[in-house]
């Protein structure tokens, strides 16, 4: 069986905010008490968006480190795990490269991200940002992770991930078992070979999709042109209890059962919020404030998120202060991922005949 690993990443594209957090970097550090794990700042996803959105080279430096300043500040462990931005490490490119010749065009027509992000000018969409989950994929694959923490907006990717591992061990079975490369799986009844593990996303819990502030109905995002619609990490105080106290919510008070949450996404969206903040499940916070009005529940969230936030954006910006030290730590991290990615490079190049 493959070695548990688990590999996660974030685009350095601004704006990070409390569905990055809470969906993504929060279970990142959770997962890091009892496994190996490699985090990623995935600056070369960013590209592939519009110049105007990720911004040139000094805006992209500067998004890269202030990524790298929130894992460290949420309580990532650079020492004992890995840290690093992707283009420090090529083989994930190279990866890609391959994974574009693996992956079908009907399977890629199918992201609904991409055509989210394209929107309705597709003729004018980064051919990137159609590749994009290709890449996603060699990020994971190149360590061979069995473990994925992300948001739920991600599973799609996921999906697509454990298709491109799966044909490309079934292509090249033979030339796999031929060079011993492949790792005794579970394939329902039979055991197989296999070079790529079938990787899991871990996604879950009441933040797996934070939704907007200002509209129930969309995910709480980074290009949300709208700033009352998130909480960036980097929010102070005040700004943070205003955004609460302007969200969007219907009239009725919270319900006395979660049952009561299911048509009223607003609602149900803080108090997931307020489940994630104290590590808990939404039924604990309607036992606590079932029956209340909004005007009591939104200054108790805003206090919460402040007690939880504002220690996290203070460590951001000590870290931040010291550029040299982050980028010795991407540095750092980029060289031990170099040498993980190149061994199962090797690998691949074999069993591709390369
Ligand atoms: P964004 O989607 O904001 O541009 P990324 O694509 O860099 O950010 O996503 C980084 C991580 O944050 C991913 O694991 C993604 O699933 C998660 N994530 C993004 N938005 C949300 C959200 N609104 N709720 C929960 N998780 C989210
Ligand atoms: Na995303």
């Amino acid at each position: 069986t493959f070695e548990p690993l688990v590999f996660s990443g974030v685009q350095p594209t601004g704006n990070l905010h409390l569905g990055n957090y809470l969906g993504a970097i929060r279970r990142w550090v959770a997962l890091q008490e009892s496994n190996n794990c490699i985090y990623c700042v995935v600056d070369q996803h960013a590209i592939t968006q519009a110049l105007s959105v990720w911004g040139g080279p000094a805006e992209l430096m500067r998004n890269t480190r202030e990524v790298t300043a929130a894992f460290l500040a949420s309580g990532i462990d650079a020492k004992k795990h890995i840290v690093f931005n992707q283009s420090r490490v090529h083989q994930h490119a190279e990866l890609a490269w391959i994974f574009n010749c693996v992956a079908r065009m009907g399977w890629l027509n199918r992201m609904t991200q991409f055509k989210d992000k394209a929107g309705k000018d597709r003729e004018n969409a980064s051919v990137g940002l159609f590749t994009y989950p290709n890449l996603m994929a060699a990020d994971i694959l190149a360590y061979r992770a069995t473990h994925v923490p992300v948001g739920e907006d991600q599973k799609q990717h996921l999906e697509l991930t454990r298709d491109i591992a799966q044909k490309f061990n079934t292509d090249f079975s033979d030339r796999i078992a031929e060079l011993g490369l492949g790792v005794e799986t579970q394939s329902g009844d039979e055991t197989i070979a296999s070079f790529f593990p079938l990787t899991e996303p871990v996604i879950g819990g009441p933040a797996a999709r934070v939704m907007s502030l200002r509209d129930g109905t969309k995910k709480m995002s980074k290009s949300d042109p709208s700033d009352l619609s998130r909480i960036n990490l980097i929010d102070d105080a005040d700004t943070i209890s205003k955004k609460i106290r302007k969200a969007k919510t219907d009239s009725e008070p919270l319900p006395s059962d979660v049952e009561g949450l299911k048509e009223r996404p607003e609602a149900d969206n803080l108090v997931g919020i307020y489940a994630a903040l104290i590590d808990s499940d939404k039924e604990s916070v309607i036992r606590d404030f079932g029956g209340q009005q909004f005007s009591v529940f939104k200054p108790a969230l805003a206090d919460l998120a402040v007690e939880k936030l504002s220690p996290i954006a203070a460590e951001m910006r000590r870290i931040s202060a010291d550029s040299g030290f982050v980028d010795s730590i991407l540095k750092d991290g980029g060289e031990r991922a170099s040498v993980l990615a190149e061994k199962t490079l090797r690998n691949v190049r074999d069993i591709m005949g390369f």
